[in-house]
C-alpha cells in the first residue's frame, strides 16, 4: 500500500505543553546524541494528541531530536500504525481482514464501515466523527471477527454489534471493549474446558478489557495532562544537561542536515592525486558505494589513512562537503573503519564486501 503525505496539511503543529514537557522528558532516556531513539514515542504521541500524524508534526519532531526530515518521514511512513490522513474525531476503526477474521465474518464488519461511515477506507464520515481502515492481523485470531477501535480490542463481533458499536460511540459513549458476545477472554465458545478451577474466582473483566477500562483512554485524545508526568529513570532528580538543547545542538533546524558532530568545521589536509601505489579500494569502508569513492577522491581523498586522521573537526568539514550525501562519514564511523583498514585489518564489512 502506499504510504504518503495526506495533500492537505496544516500550518503548522505543537505538543500541548503537557506533551511537550512529556517528550522532552523522554529524551532523558537516551545517552547525549542518541535522541533518535525517541522518534517512535514522540511521533506516537503526537498521534494521540492529533489522530494522526502530518508534515509539520514529522518536522517538528524531526527537529527536536536533530534528525533530517526525511528520516522521520521514513520512520512514519514505514509503520502502519501511524495515521498520515485526517481520521474521525471520535474514533478511527481498524477493522482486521486477516484470514480467522475474514473466514469469521470480517467483509460484513467492513459492510458496516462503508455503510455507517464512507465508502473508502481512510475516508472521513460526512460528519467527520469516524474513519475506518482494514487491516492485517491484529493478533486476536481466536476472538474473529475483531476490530480495533481506537486503543483498544473488540472482539467476537457481528454486524449488528460494530453497529451498535458505532452508534453509542456517535452518542459520546465508550463500549466495554473485549469480547462481544459474551466471553470472557479467548475460551471455547461453550466454556472451559480445562482449568475450570480458576471459573470462580474470576473479576468482572479479564485483565487487558479491566485495564482498558480503568485508563479509559480508549478514544481520546491525548494533551499530557491526563496522568502525572514521571521518570523513575531519573530518580527523582534533573539531569545536569537540559533534554532540549542535545538534540537542537547535534543539528539545528536543517531539512536534511542529519547531525553534525559539535565543533568548528576544519579542511583535512588532501592530496591532488593517489600515492604512485595507487589508491585504496575506499568502497571497503561501510557506507561507502561507488558514487561516494569518486566524490570522495574529488575532494582530495584516496587512502585510508588520510580518513583514519580526520579529527571530529575534520569530519564536520567533510561531512558538509559530501553533497549529496551529507553526514556520512559520522553516520557510518568512516574514522574508526579506516584505522582498522589502513592497519591492514579487516572490518566486518570488508571481509564481507570481498566476496
Ligand atoms: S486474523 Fe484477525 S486478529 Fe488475527
Amino acid at each position: 500500500m502506499l504510504r504518503r503525505l495526506h495533500p492537505n496539511q496544516p500550518e503548522s503543529f505543537a505538543f500541548t505543553p503537557a506533551n511537550q514537557k512529556w517528550a522532552e522528558t523522554q529524551l532523558t532516556k537516551y545517552p547525549e546524541g542518541r535522541q533518535a531513539s525517541g522518534v517512535i514515542p514522540l511521533l506516537w504521541r503526537a498521534q494521540e494528541q492529533e489522530g494522526w500524524l502530518s508534515k509539520p508534526a514529522l518536522e517538528h519532531i524531526a527537529d527536536m531530536l536533530g534528525m533530517a526530515h526525511i528520516r522521520v518521514l521514513e520512520v512514519a511512513t514505514f509503520y502502519f500504525m501511524f495515521q498520515l490522513q485526517p481520521v474521525g474525531s471520535v474514533a478511527h476503526i481498524q477493522v482486521c481482514g486477516t484470514t480467522s477474521c475474514m473466514i469469521c465474518g470480517a467483509e460484513d464488519l467492513i459492510g458496516v464501515c462503508q455503510n455507517k461511515i464512507a465508502a473508502q477506507p481512510h475516508e472521513l464520515s460526512a460528519d467527520g466523527k469516524f474513519s475506518w481502515e482494514e487491516v492485517e492481523c491484529l493478533g486476536s485470531c481466536s476472538n474473529a471477527p475483531m476490530a480495533q477501535i481506537g486503543k483498544d480490542y473488540y472482539e467476537d463481533l457481528t454486524t449488528e454489534r460494530l453497529g451498535e458499536i458505532i452508534d453509542e460511540l456517535a452518542a459520546g459513549r465508550v463500549p466495554t471493549p473485549g469480547p462481544q458476545n459474551g466471553r470472557y477472554a479467548a475460551e471455547p465458545l461453550n466454556g472451559l474446558t480445562s482449568l475450570t478451577e480458576y471459573e470462580s474466582g474470576r473479576t468482572q473483566h479479564n485483565a487487558s478489557v479491566a485495564l482498558a477500562n480503568s485508563i479509559g483512554d480508549t478514544v481520546k485524545r491525548i494533551d499530557g495532562t491526563e496522568i502525572p508526568l514521571t521518570a523513575p529513570w531519573l530518580g527523582g532528580k534533573k539531569r545536569k544537561s537540559a533534554p532540549k538543547a542535545a538534540p537542537k545542538k547535534a543539528a539545528p533546524k536543517a531539512t536534511t542536515k542529519p547531525a553534525a558532530p559539535a565543533g568548528k568545521a576544519k579542511k583535512p589536509k588532501v592530496r591532488k592525486t593517489a600515492r604512485k601505489s595507487g589508491a585504496d579500494d575506499l568502497k571497503m569502508i561501510s557506507g561507502v558505494g561507488p558514487k561516494l569513492e569518486k566524490l570522495l577522491n574529488s575532494l582530495g581523498f584516496f587512502h585510508f589513512d588520510q580518513v583514519a586522521k580526520w579529527t571530529s573537526e575534520e569530519i564536520t568539514w567533510v561531512d558538509e562537503n559530501l553533497t549529496g550525501f551529507k553526514g556520512r562519514a559520522t553516520r557510518d564511523n568512516w574514522v574508526e573503519q579506516a584505522k582498522t583498514l589502513a592497519d591492514g585489518g579487516e572490518t566486518e564489512f570488508s571481509k564481507r564486501a570481498k566476496y
